[in-house]
């Protein structure tokens, strides 16, 4: 975390990693804008590390002004992302040399790399590995997950937006079923993301405030699946209201500790891929119940949902990108700028640094005191700390089609200098 002074020359590599979320590209925007200022060329490696480690390299300079700029509202990963994991330093130091070797044959002295605890577990491996190799790398893990359970920081960049998504969307079905319900459907599930934190599913509970208001039932992953209770508020919702909307998170496990939902498919860093809890909710109730239902699983339409985005959300996005190259200029080594809450109401923000040690590899959960006694629902405490993110609406320029005037990079390849390599 010490500060060095800035080496004279060199670029600036910044890669996008793990799942992309609404507003990424206003971090890189953040980062490539600030860059600018300072005089620093920026490359982005195509696909995150891969790139780094193919030595497919972009150069940003080739970018104009405007299409830099609207990259603040647009989404998915403006240079590509991936979910690769580097192994150990001790088994796989090859894999470590080479990316010394594409840094050096670059000159690239700073590496941002924008994703979720995993990432920042890659940042700081290249972080150790620059000084056992002798290369002067600075290397800033930068904030990003739709998951919301990165340590330290209060909130991560992505999920504002993705609690918004899920917030209003949760009021508007509920909207839908509650006027047809007296002959139609009776029950609503919406499956959310979050693998193993119940922040997206919790934020669906801003909906509605009151035992009557939507949603009526959250399921969160920090607590162990009970089917007769589930079932047993689901009757007594429906003939009390006359519906119910649940909202689900998909990491939703039952008393063996099995995910509900498992795909059966594992990624890079061996985690399950989820997805498919709500038509499991769904035919219980309609086994036990005997309710008709509709689902919902908005999957990758949650976290790429950029006309939903929350102002405050992108804004944060931004602003950790513009001070991790603050950090990295300041010489600043394995270090996350990372959001800290100042106050409640009014909310107010700031950014500061902190080590990559104290975040990578970590989870943050819900505190305990965000759950309702029953878990099915989040408290005033919940509402305090998720309120404020979601506030304010990030405007979007419309073309004639009626479609957003998103922006689509040329990525002009840097010359490769290095022969190739297999991984
Ligand atoms: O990045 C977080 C996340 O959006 C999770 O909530 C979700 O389970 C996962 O990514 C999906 O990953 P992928 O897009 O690689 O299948």
């Amino acid at each position: 975390m010490k500060s060095k002074a800035r080496p004279a020359t060199g670029r600036l590599l910044y890669a996008q990693s793990g799942g992309v979320t609404a507003v990424i590209n206003a971090t890189a925007a953040g980062v490539i804008q600030n860059a600018r200022a300072h005089g620093i060329k920026v490359y982005a490696a195509r696909n995150g590390i891969l790139g780094a480690l193919r030595e497919e390299l972009i150069d940003t300079g080739k970018e104009t002004t405007a299409a830099i700029d609207a990259l603040r509202h647009t989404p998915g990963g403006a240079f590509g992302s991936c979910r690769y994991k580097l192994k150990s330093v001790d088994t796989h130091r090859a894999e470590y040399e080479r990316l010394i070797d594409v840094l050096r044959a670059h000159d690239i002295r700073w590496f941002l790399y924008n994703g979720g605890n995993d990432s920042a577990d890659t940042a700081l491996k290249i972080s150790q590995l620059g000084k056992s190799m002798g290369y002067d790398i600075r290397c800033i893990g930068v904030p990003k997950t739709v998951d919301n359970d990165l340590a330290v920081t209060d909130c991560c960049p992505g999920f504002g937006s993705v609690a918004k998504y899920t917030a209003v969307s949760t009021l508007e079905a509920s909207l839908d079923v509650a006027s047809m319900a007296d002959t139609s459907t009776k029950v609503f599930i919406l499956e959310v993301m979050g693998r193993h934190a119940g922040w997206i599913a919790a934020a669906s509970g801003l909906a509605g405030e009151g035992a009557d208001a939507p949603p009526h039932i959250i399921l969160f992953p920090e607590r162990v699946f009970d089917e007769a209770a589930f079932l047993a508020k689901v009757k007594a919702t429906v003939e009390r209201v006359g519906w119910c909307t649940v909202v689900a998170s998909e990491g939703i496990l039952n008393a063996e500790g099995q995910f509900l939902a498992e795909a059966g498919t594992r990624d890079a860093f061996g985690h399950a891929q989820l997805g498919g809890v709500a038509p499991v909710l769904a035919a219980l109730v309609k086994e036990k119940l005997g309710y008709k239902y509709h689902w919902a699983l908005p999957d990758y339409l949650q976290r790429s949902a950029r006309h939903m985005a929350s102002k405050t959300d992108a804004e944060q996005a931004y602003a950790v990108g513009k001070a991790a190259v603050d950090y990295a200029l300041a010489g600043m080594n394995a270090v996350m700028p990372v959001i800290v809450r100042t106050s409640d109401a009014p909310y107010r923000w700031k950014i500061e640094p902190a080590a990559l040690d104290k975040i990578a590899n970590r989870e943050k959960k819900m505190p305990t005191s965000f759950l309702t006694r029953d878990g099915f629902g989040i408290t005033a405490a919940a509402r305090r700390y998720l309120s404020p993110l979601i506030q304010g609406e990030a405007p979007l320029p419309y073309g004639r089609d009626g479609l957003p005037k998103y922006v689509q990079l040329k990525n002009v390849a840097v010359s490769k200098r290095l022969p190739a390599f297999e991984h």
